[in-house]
């Protein structure tokens, strides 16, 4: 919706999950779960928003040409690979994608392509400290078109916190996907595995995907998607991402890239705040995380 010159943000519900109307439709969504064919050979990247999505997109995509640089240089990684969820333009790309195919998704389980379950594709989750995740969200919603502007940090945290932001709450998110914790074809990465051990995470990916890289070839990749390198490369920096979806002109998508970052944002009550929800929303998950020993 444009009003005034600038343009403001609608949100829509589908099984009681925020997604913003500019870029996701319930057509596509319907179709998604219930008619979309998984095939045996995908890969998917499936992540909350503001957990390294976009970081785990490099690294596979040097993975897949064995640390050679040219794709990654030349093709921008929304082609390289499609975002499943995306209606109009980005349902072309992912229809026309060849197989093996790497397909990036923000689904939370419950809306995810229910074909998944009966085949042997392979589901890479990418997650990330909850408050880091928020303050990312929180900058991305002021340089995008696909999160609500917020009045203040202490309503998105709010916000954030009941899941009233794009794709729902972070705790039902996470918490969907770890029902598939213990299957073969599902690996958990986190976000501080990669800052912490860049190179050790590569390899286990590596061996999740049944791809033997050289060391040589390792060193390319984790060369390759550091975040300098990414954030000077317009092909995966999302700067070519149109500007009615995200302003990158007056923004860097690739804003920090640390671990963190929610000390510089948060007030001791609101850290107390959040710990509290966080251990009661997850006191029943049999999942260790990093950042549990911050909480
Ligand atoms: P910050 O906003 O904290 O800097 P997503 O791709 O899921 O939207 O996640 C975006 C976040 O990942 C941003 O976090 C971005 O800077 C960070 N990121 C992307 N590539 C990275 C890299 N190579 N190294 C570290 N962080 C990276």
């Amino acid at each position: 919706m444009i009003s005034g010159g600038t343009m403001d943000t609608d949100y829509f519900q589908h099984k009681e999950i925020f997604f913003a109307s500019l870029i996701y439709s319930k057509k596509r969504l319907h179709y998604l779960e219930n008619e979309f064919i998984v095939r045996d050979d995908d890969v998917f990247l499936v992540s909350y928003p503001k957990s390294g999505t976009t970081w785990m997109m490099e690294i596979l995509s040097l993975i897949h040409t064995s640390g050679d640089f040219t794709w990654c240089r030349e093709v921008p990684n929304f082609i390289r690979i499609p975002w499943l969820d995306v209606s109009g333009t980005g349902e072309k790309l992912v229809d026309e994608c060849e197989s093996p195919r790497f397909l990036a998704s923000h689904l939370p389980i419950q809306c995810f392509p229910k074909s998944l379950f009966s085949s042997k594709a392979k589901i890479i989750y990418t997650a990330r400290s909850p408050k880091d995740v928020l303050v990312s969200l929180y900058h991305f919603a002021y340089m995008s078109y696909v999160v609500k502007k917020p009045n203040s940090f202490d309503e998105f945290m709010e916000d954030f916190l009941q899941g009233r932001v794009p794709f729902g709450s972070w705790f039902d998110h996470i918490k969907g996907w770890m029902q598939m914790k213990d299957n073969k074809n599902f690996l958990l990465v986190t976000y501080e595995d990669l800052i912490e051990d860049h190179r050790g995470t590569i390899k286990k990916i590596c061996t999740f995907l049944e791809k033997e890289l050289e060391e040589q070839v390792i060193d390319l990749v984790v060369k390759n998607s550091s975040f300098n390198s990414m954030k000077n490369n317009n092909m995966s920096n999302n700067s070519l991402v149109p500007d009615y979806i995200i302003d990158t002109k007056n923004n860097h998508f690739m804003r920090k890239g640390i671990t963190g970052d929610w000390k510089n944002h948060f007030t001791q009550k609101q850290m107390e705040h959040m710990n509290v929800i966080y251990r009661e929303k997850m006191k029943d998950l049999d999942v260790k995380f990093s950042w549990d020993e911050c909480l």
